[in-house]
């Protein structure tokens, strides 16, 4: 930042300053800043915006896809893009092919479309974790949910943690199992149910949900995991819990646990009573997620392709 004597600067820049400075306190304990490319790579947000356009023409799924990436790769030794990295044996484990992730994590070519994209433009500047999190607040955008200002400056990993991977949070945990991963990186009650919302697009393989294929198809037919408003980001989610319709067993607990009823479900009546309520609470919740360990400073690298650490080549 350029040193500047207090007599050329106005008071409204002082209070500004003033004012960015408290509420990046309050948001976040790292030194994550929503300004950190404006010098560097100012179009880093547009040109997310741009790929994730094109994508999901094809591809109506993708913005589901991408906000569940940043949170896989959150949970795991925090937001470091170690999700990204493919095997490159013995060196480096995938995380990709951990339950959670084989065969149900998807968008990586979207990923690499948009650091392509952002290599072109100013390379060697914007990490793969800072994509996903930026690839997540532009995926709820545009599906119809509240937008805010993602905090930017996380560095890439250069290893991954497959035990951490094994960890993440199962559709079968009962609630206290999924409070409990929660609130290992810090994560209350009201983030664990603003952050399930999530679920209010997407799909799921019916082998996951409480039906478990009843209906006779195979394993891997997909379903909504919002059945009222699918592609629609909205508060219709916690609606489906209180009708009893939630897909999964890990969103009905956050109601129906008998420890529910003094923890997590009235949480659950408040947000499917107001979605500006859930709106405000989810953005709240995704910058604390997307604030687990992030690697900053010197630590860590910029990945010149999200799949390799530089070292390995690519
Ligand atoms: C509380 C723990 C959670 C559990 C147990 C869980 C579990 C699941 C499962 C089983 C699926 C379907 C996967 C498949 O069928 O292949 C899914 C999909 C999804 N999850 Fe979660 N989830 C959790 C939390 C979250 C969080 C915190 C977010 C984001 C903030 C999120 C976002 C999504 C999205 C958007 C999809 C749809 C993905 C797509 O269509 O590709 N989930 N989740
Ligand atoms: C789902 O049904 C299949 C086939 O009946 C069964 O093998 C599997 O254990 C069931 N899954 C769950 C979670 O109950």
């Amino acid at each position: 930042m350029a040193v500047v004597s207090s007599t050329s600067v106005s008071p409204g820049l002082l209070l500004l300053a003033a004012l960015l400075l408290a509420s990046a306190g309050a948001a976040s304990s790292s030194t994550l800043s929503s300004t950190f490319y404006d010098a560097s790579c100012p179009r880093a947000y547009d040109i997310v915006r741009r790929v994730i356009q094109d994508a999901r023409v094809s591809d109506p799924r993708i913005p589901a896809s991408l906000i569940r990436l940043h949170f896989h790769d959150c949970f795991v030794q925090g937001c470091d893009g170690s999700l990204l990295l493919d095997d490159v044996l013995p060196a480096i484990q995938s995380e990709k092919n951990v339950p959670a992730n084989k065969n149900s994590a998807r968008g990586f070519s979207v990923v690499d479309d948009i650091k392509s994209a952002l290599e072109n433009a100013c390379p060697g500047i914007v990490s793969c974790a800072d994509i996903l999190a930026l690839a997540a607040e532009v995926s709820v955008e545009l599906a119809g949910g509240p937008r805010w200002s993602v905090l930017l400056g996380r560095r890439d990993g250069t290893t991954t943690n497959v035990q951490g991977a094994k960890n993440l949070p199962s559709p079968f945990d009962p609630l206290d199992k999924l409070q409990e991963k929660f609130r290992n990186f810090n994560l209350d009650d009201t983030d664990l149910v603003a952050l399930q919302g999530a679920h209010t697009i997407g799909k799921v393989q019916c082998q996951f949900t409480r039906e478990n294929c009843t209906a006779g198809q195979p394993q891997g037919v997909l379903e909504y995991l919002d059945q009222v408003t699918p592609n629609l980001f909205d508060n219709k989610y916690y609606g489906n819990l209180l009708g009893g319709r939630a897909q999964l067993a890990s969103d009905q607990v956050m109601l129906s646990a008998p420890a529910a009823a003094v923890t997590t479900a009235p949480i659950v009546h408040r947000f499917a009573g107001s979605q500006q309520d859930f709106f405000s609470n989810f953005v709240a919740s995704m910058i604390k997620m997307g604030d687990i360990s992030p690697l900053t400073g010197r630590d860590g690298e910029i990945r010149k392709n999200c799949r390799r650490v530089n070292s390995k080549g690519y």
